[in-house]
């Protein structure tokens, strides 16, 4: 038997861990508080009969629900089984063009996969010395661009304004902004997609909602793109969306003061952890995010020279301590650490002084 030569030599994107034993798990960006509690009552009247049936292939009561919100047509929504589902729908619809596509060198490390598996020429830009994209540098020629803002696995957040004017600059091809962390302190763009029609934005109900178990993501913009999509997925999978999944994302997605009440916490939690950490010497990237980026570099006890400990070994002493974070081979210097609980945020810090004070 043989597999294709392209999918031999496909690396595909490899998720962060789900630990089969109980840890602190704070390695992908889910967010540690559960969803609106009217999904419970939701799921109590819940008839189950009604499962013989397929679901809506348009998920309309959800697009319209979404619509609502975001003021906008019901013609301007998409919705697929997951972000990832609507990214890798949208990299095959609008980006295989012959210049190439432009995204940031770091970010989400989805979109070069889509782009190996679907033969899409595609560039990287490097991000500044601080680790920020500048939208200046990836002004240039392209078939497409993409960027997550704010951007992971920094959590760096590009300005409204800033985006209005790279528009301005790029409106032949299509530019998507992957708004996954959106919702946690930055300006999303939406509003703009009425004057740039070539503007695609996604978002997802994976982490300010806190519905990662359902897979819900969606994207917004002119009904010419929206048709797009719908196309590509009608030609792929009728029925993306389950039936369980689309009345639970409707209460969620209506439920507004509950969607701002948790993301302010988090916010909130991220703020209190980010100081902890500079006050215990380690560097911390500023994050708009549900997530921090941070060097690990304990400065201990005064007058004595200061601890290194690298952040692969604060990654692995910290997960022997039954918590889990996120580490790139690929940014060495820095572990990614999801927002959690306060008491895990609690004792996630009391950990890293333990394991800084048994090194020095
Ligand atoms: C920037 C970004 N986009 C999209 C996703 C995918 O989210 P989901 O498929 O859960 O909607 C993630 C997940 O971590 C992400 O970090």
């Amino acid at each position: 038997m043989r597999m294709s030569y392209k999918i031999k030599k496909l690396n595909p994107y490899i998720p962060g861990e789900q630990p089969y034993k109980k840890m602190i798990k704070l390695n992908t960006n889910e967010n540690p508080y559960p969803p609106t509690p009217k999904i419970n009552n939701l799921l109590k009247t819940f008839n189950y009969y009604n499962l013989r049936l397929y679901p809506d292939p348009s998920t309309s009561k959800l697009r319209k629900a979404i619509a609502k919100i975001y003021n906008v047509k019901y013609e301007q929504i998409f919705i697929g089984n997951g972000s990832d589902e609507v990214l890798a729908l949208a990299f095959m619809t609008f980006f295989n063009q012959k210049i190439p596509l432009i995204m940031p060198a770091l970010t989400y490390s989805f979109y070069p996969v889509y782009c190996k598996l679907y033969n899409i020429n595609y560039k990287t830009i490097p991000l500044q010395k601080n680790l920020e994209i500048n939208l200046n540098k990836m002004n240039v020629r392209n078939g497409g661009v993409i960027f997550a803002n704010p951007n992971t696995p920094t959590g760096h957040a590009i300005s409204y304004i800033e985006v209005t004017k790279f528009l301005d600059l790029h409106k032949e091809y299509v530019v998507l902004i992957d708004e996954a962390y959106i919702n946690f302190g930055s300006e999303s763009a939406i509003p703009l997609i009425k004057k740039y029609k070539n503007l695609l934005i996604v978002n997802t109900l994976s982490k300010a909602y806190s519905l990662a178990g359902i897979r819900i993501g969606f994207a917004i913009g002119s009904t010419y793109l929206i048709k797009g999509l719908e196309k590509v997925k009608n030609s792929f999978n009728s029925y993306p969306v389950d039936v369980i999944s689309e009345l639970i994302a409707i209460e969620a997605i209506k439920d507004i003061n509950y969607l701002k009440q948790n993301c302010n916490f988090i916010i909130y939690i991220r703020e209190k952890l980010s100081k902890q950490l500079k006050d215990f010497g380690f560097t911390v990237l500023p994050s708009k995010a549900n997530f921090i980026l941070v060097k690990p570099k304990p400065k201990h006890k005064q007058k004595k020279p200061q601890t290194n400990i690298t952040a692969k070994k604060m990654f692995s002493k910290l997960r022997k301590h039954g918590i889990l974070l996120r580490y790139f081979n690929h940014i060495k210097k820095y572990i990614r650490i999801s927002i959690g609980t306060i008491q895990q945020m609690n004792y996630l810090i009391e950990t890293i002084k333990f394991i800084a004070k048994k090194i020095d």
